[in-house]
């Protein structure tokens, strides 16, 4: 169980997030929505203790997150930046390999080789293994990224906009990625998403921020309409549907 209980969180004086109490879905996909400064990546980053707290807490499995041994939590959970840039020259598959270091720091087993073999697979990109990142498009590295944090197999990913740089196509693979790590291997997924209607098809849950605080949080059915969007987004908007998935228009 991951939660977090009356957290926050202050820069300068300024309260980013305020009394953020949250139990996320276990073996769900929980998306945080928002407007820019929201809080999300703040929220995200001190869940996977990237970021220090205020006050409250945030627990994994009743343990405060501070309290895990680093090589525990990294088995446990994983969290994938807004933005990452490695300047060392890494191939595709050494970055991935990375995902195996809380398990084999560095020298890898036959398990571990498998793991980044499947993470790759996984994400269709065999065919780079052997280019360096650093020459690869914006939504190749991502993918790679992406990668990864699949080979590090944690019961918890955190994955901040993982969508950036993707084209539709490459969008939709990944999120029936995402899909397939809960339903098929019990993964529990939070992630931060702008487009909500990526959040509608693939989430089972959606937490709504605004000024540092949860504004609004329910199941996608519950979440999907022009009242709850509108507290979160303060703007106009409305909801289609078909095949009896909810759709948001927000253009005019
Ligand atoms: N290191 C920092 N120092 C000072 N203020 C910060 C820092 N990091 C974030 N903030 C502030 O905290 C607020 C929340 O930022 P955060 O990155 O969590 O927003 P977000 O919801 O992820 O936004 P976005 O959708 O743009 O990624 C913003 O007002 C931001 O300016
Ligand atoms: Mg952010």
């Amino acid at each position: 169980m991951l939660q977090s209980k009356k957290l926050s969180k202050k820069y300068q004086d300024k309260r980013i997030l305020d009394d953020i109490t949250l139990e996320i879905p276990q073996a769900q996909v929980t998306a945080f929505i928002g407007a820019n400064g929201a809080g999300k990546s703040t929220l995200l980053g001190i869940m996977s203790r990237l970021i220090t707290k205020e006050d409250g807490e945030v627990l994994i499995d009743d343990q405060d997150v501070t309290k895990w041994k680093s090589r525990a939590l990294a088995q446990k959970l994983a969290i994938l930046k807004q933005s990452n840039q490695v300047s060392a020259r890494l191939t595709v598959e050494d970055l991935v390999a990375f995902g195996r270091f809380p398990y084999s720091k560095g020298r890898l087993t036959l398990e571990d080789q498998q793991k980044v073999t499947q993470a790759l697979e996984y994400m269709e990109i065999t065919d780079l293994k052997a280019d360096y990142i650093d020459e690869l498009s914006g939504g190749q590295q991502q993918r790679v990224y992406i990668a990864m944090i699949i080979a590090q197999d944690t019961e918890y990913v955190l994955l901040d906009e993982p969508l950036n740089n993707l084209d539709m196509k490459h969008a939709v693979q990944m999120m029936k990625i995402l899909r397939r790590l809960v339903d098929d291997f019990g993964k529990t997924i939070v992630l931060v998403l702008h487009d909500i209607n990526f959040a509608s098809a693939y989430a089972d849950y959606m937490v709504g921020l605004k000024d540092g605080r949860i504004v609004a949080q329910g199941s996608t059915a519950e979440m999907m309409t022009p009242e709850q969007l509108n507290i979160v987004y303060d703007m106009p908007l409305a909801i289609t549907e078909i095949d009896s998935c909810k759709y948001c228009l927000y253009f005019k």
